[in-house]
């Protein structure tokens, strides 16, 4: 399928990019900071074992649908469900929720994101400048609550913003083909260092062993909500890049890639802090703060500790700059297609419109604690409209579009097999719809 601006519209320039920059979006806070805490809490290898299940069932499917949206349509998240829909008045309202899920994850993981750059300047500062450690948990909580904490949120967005700016080839996929490999090799490093530690076994075993009696209904649920996020789907992310696709890239290879690369960097992250946080008789449940008040607490016990805590919080930075360019890059692009705006003034605006509400969710730990924008966005994004997202595009692709569109964008030349496709057309129709209508109802309780 071809559109007037198909040949203006931006590419990838390799695979490799683009397989660098995809990639780069699915790795983020969810795989370094939120997968090893809930892994940990929620029954260590079991969940590991239903969260792969759920990659497997759902997540690849869900993939597929959206690079043969994006590819298709060559359009973003709205202009694919319209062009793709037919009837432009019933399809379009996935595409506006995705928007509002989009500003609404750009607000409050910036101001995470925006916790590693203050962190990361913090342990450089140390470097070269000794000082007593001071109470961990305190400065965290006086940081998050302060204008400090507004100022980076600002810092990050402007950066995320001048990675917009250089466009699809010389800003996102750019920098994501030199930050990418810098993660994996920081990922590697901590790995054997993390191995090396005395508490390693203990750490491994903490999240490997699958202690099947934690596995509640909640928990296999939340098992797949991790899944969507970690993987950034249900909100035309995935649409967007693959709008910029060539037309001879393989879908569902490059779905399996996704998957599998994703899945890696969530267990690495758990090899490595699990390791550490048993060699130093620290509790691994601690949850959310278990990245900004354990893993500090543990730099600042070993000889070298502000290196280490330097290099931790650069991976994190990239991890989220990374994400956060992908999550802005769905509204850049839907600005493009529905206003014709240029792309440096959709950027402008993305910019000031991220500043504005990530401040606001900023202030959320400090003096808007009475709003709470942070959790209010954080909850209707993840637990309300990506599920929603996911489920419309499983159904409009199974259902709307059919096998025969889906044929034609996975399996242009036929060499898939047959059971194969009839497996990703099955999850489309029956099983993501199924269970992503589970996750919705047992997500809102
Ligand atoms: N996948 C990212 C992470 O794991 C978050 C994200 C969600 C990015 C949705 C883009 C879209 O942190």
């Amino acid at each position: 399928m071809t559109s007037k601006n198909h040949s203006k519209r931006a590419q990838f320039g390799s695979r490799l990019g683009l397989v660098a920059t995809t990639v780069g979006s699915a790795v983020g806070l969810g795989n370094i900071w939120r997968f090893p805490y809930e892994a940990g809490t929620h029954g260590g290898g079991a969940f590991l074992l239903c969260y792969i299940f759920f990659v497997i069932l759902i997540g690849i499917p869900v993939i597929c649908a959206e690079f043969a949206m994006g590819r298709a349509s060559r359009s973003g998240v709205v202009g694919a469900y319209i062009k793709l829909g037919g009837n432009p008045r019933r399809w379009a309202w996935p595409g506006y929720a995705a928007i509002l899920a989009a500003a609404m994850i750009i607000a409050f993981y910036s101001v995470v994101s925006s916790w590693t750059m203050e962190y990361m300047v913090h342990s450089t500062v140390h470097i070269f400048n000794p000082q007593p450690t001071g109470n961990i948990h305190n400065d965290f909580a006086q940081f998050i609550a302060g204008p400090k904490a507004v100022i980076w949120v600002a810092v990050f967005m402007l950066i995320n913003g001048g990675v917009l700016l250089g466009g699809v080839q010389k800003g996102l996929e750019r920098v994501s083909s030199i930050l990418m490999p810098v993660l994996f090799l920081i990922l590697l490093v901590f790995c054997v260092n993390s191995l090396l530690m005395p508490g390693a076994s203990e750490g491994l075993s903490f999240l490997f062993h699958p202690d099947f009696s934690k596995l509640t209904p909640s928990v296999i649920l939340g098992a797949m909500g991790q899944a969507f996020f970690s993987m950034s789907l249900g909100m035309g992310c995935l649409i967007t890049y693959a709008s910029y696709f060539k037309d001879d890239t393989p879908l569902l290879r490059t779905a399996g890639e996704i998957a599998l690369l994703d899945t890696l960097v969530a267990i690495l992250a758990g090899v490595i802090i699990f390791p550490a946080v048993f060699s130093f008789g620290m509790s691994p449940a601690e949850g959310p703060t278990l990245v900004f008040e354990v893993l500090p607490n543990i730099f600042s016990r070993i000889p070298g500790g502000d290196v280490w805590s330097a290099l931790f919080f650069l991976l994190l930075f990239v991890a989220s700059l990374t994400s956060l360019m992908s999550v802005s890059e769905i509204v850049v692009s839907f600005l493009g297609d529905e206003f014709r705006m240029k792309r440096r003034t959709a950027v402008l605006w993305i910019t000031g419109i991220g500043i504005i509400l990530g401040s606001l969710c900023s202030l959320s730990f400090g003096p808007l604690k009475s709003w709470n924008l942070f959790n209010i966005f954080d909850y209707i994004s993840s637990n309300i409209l990506l599920p929603l997202g996911g489920m419309a595009t499983s159904y409009f692709v199974g259902w709307t579009l059919k096998k025969k569109f889906i044929a034609a964008q996975i399996n242009p030349n036929g060499k898939i097999p047959a059971w194969l496709l009839s497996g990703i057309i099955i999850s489309l129709r029956y099983i993501a719809p199924a269970c992503i209508l589970a996750v919705f109802i047992a997500g809102l309780f």
